[in-house]
């Protein structure tokens, strides 16, 4: 006997596909997984700065992956002018994404120099562009700051953005914990949370040794994991999928100081019924994944996109790849190792 459900294609709203070799590996994994739009994250290198830069980006990804609608992104920098702000909503730059770094550099405290931004932050309101969040402050032991409790000290923050500009839509990105969920609920229908398929799975004694599941934010407490499936599980709208898939070369994970980031992207769909159904909510899962992102960003009909859906079904032995190597010919490139490596979950998706 098997199971199995349909749906449409996915909607992943943050992930980061690098450039060069990586990308040329990562972009086409994305229809893999299920997910026929992506958000791209702009932390390139040199990152995304201008309308420019973000077209040239995003027609790399179009030739890499043509059934793919991809949504791109600006970074948040002091350079970062009103103009540019209106020039990219124009040219269809959906977003900016905020990271804490590129604040700390206007004020000692990271917390009142966003207030710099303000005349951005109005562009966009009036545009229509999305602000993207990584709700962190940085670090600051002498002020008991800590990766722990360095979302939860950002919410404040979001709030005051909040309410400075409440037609402003905002994205408390990756959320992972109860105070950032309690929060984005008690905020306005502007304001929305996307949550990674691995914030759902993991909590800090699994990142915690084991670099592969190490990521910014980190996972953290049960209590919070706990808060993540609550409120997918009760079908919110304004909590919808961002995998965050962050792929990164082997070698720089399994290291004395590993980088940050799981990589989703070639079984998002897969590892997201085996986690809904382990929290019993699969019906909850369409939502989630294909509707209330879409609906949160007002983003209009893809021209010329039939959707053939996807085919979820219940198997016995879905392994996980070991690896994924960055390129054919370049071995040194190295590999990288996805999420749940080696682990049977249960699902695959069928043509
Ligand atoms: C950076 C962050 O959190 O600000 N990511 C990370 O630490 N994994 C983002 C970045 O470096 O662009
Ligand atoms: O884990 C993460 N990895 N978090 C981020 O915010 C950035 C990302 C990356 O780019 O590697
Ligand atoms: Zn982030
Ligand atoms: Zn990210």
């Amino acid at each position: 006997m098997s199971t199995s459900i349909t749906l449409p294609s996915a909607h992943d709203f943050h992930l980061h596909v690098r450039q060069g070799e990586m990308m040329e590996m990562v972009t086409p994994k994305i229809v893999e997984g299920g997910v026929s739009v992506a958000y791209i994250m702009p932390n390139t290198v040199p990152p995304i700065k201008t309308t420019e830069q973000a077209l040239e980006y995003k027609s790399q990804l179009e030739a890499l992956a043509p059934q793919v609608t991809f949504y791109m992104t600006l970074y948040l920098s002091p350079e970062l002018t009103v103009e540019e702000i209106r020039k990219a909503a124009a040219a269809g730059v959906a977003g900016v994404k905020s990271y804490p770094r590129g604040v700390t550099t206007n004020s000692d405290s990271g917390i009142e120099s966003y207030e710099i931004y303000y005349p951005i932050f109005q562009a966009m309101e009036e545009v229509g562009m999305v602000l993207n969040l990584h709700g962190e402050i940085p670090s600051d032991p002498t002020n008991d700051i800590c990766v722990m409790n360095a979302e939860e000290r950002f919410l404040p923050q979001l709030e005051k953005i909040h309410h400075a500009f409440p037609k402003l839509k905002i994205v408390l990105e990756h959320a992972t914990t109860k105070a950032a969920v309690e929060t984005v609920k008690r905020c306005g229908d502007t304001v929305g949370c996307s949550i990674t398929v691995h914030h759902l799975q993991l909590i800090v004694d699994d990142w915690a040794g084991q670099p592969h599941h190490f990521c910014k934010p980190v996972a953290k407490y049960p209590h919070d994991r706990e808060a993540l499936r609550e409120v997918v599980s009760s079908g919110h709208p304004r909590f919808f999928l961002g995998t965050d898939s962050a792929p990164h070369p082997r070698h720089t994970k399994e290291t004395s100081k590993a980088n940050a980031g799981v990589f989703t992207t070639p079984m998002v769909l897969p590892y997201l019924a085996k986690i809904f159904e382990e929290f019993g909510h699969l019906d909850k899962l369409e939502n989630f994944a294909c509707q209330f992102g879409h609906k949160f960003y007002g983003l209009g009909p893809r021209e010329g996109f039939v959707d053939n859906g996807v085919t979820l079904v219940k198997e016995d032995n879905v392994v996980v790849p070991e690896r994924y190597p960055v390129s054919a010919t370049n071995e040194s490139a190295g590999v990288v190792v996805p999420f749940l490596t080696g682990k049977n979950i249960g699902w695959k998706i069928t043509k």
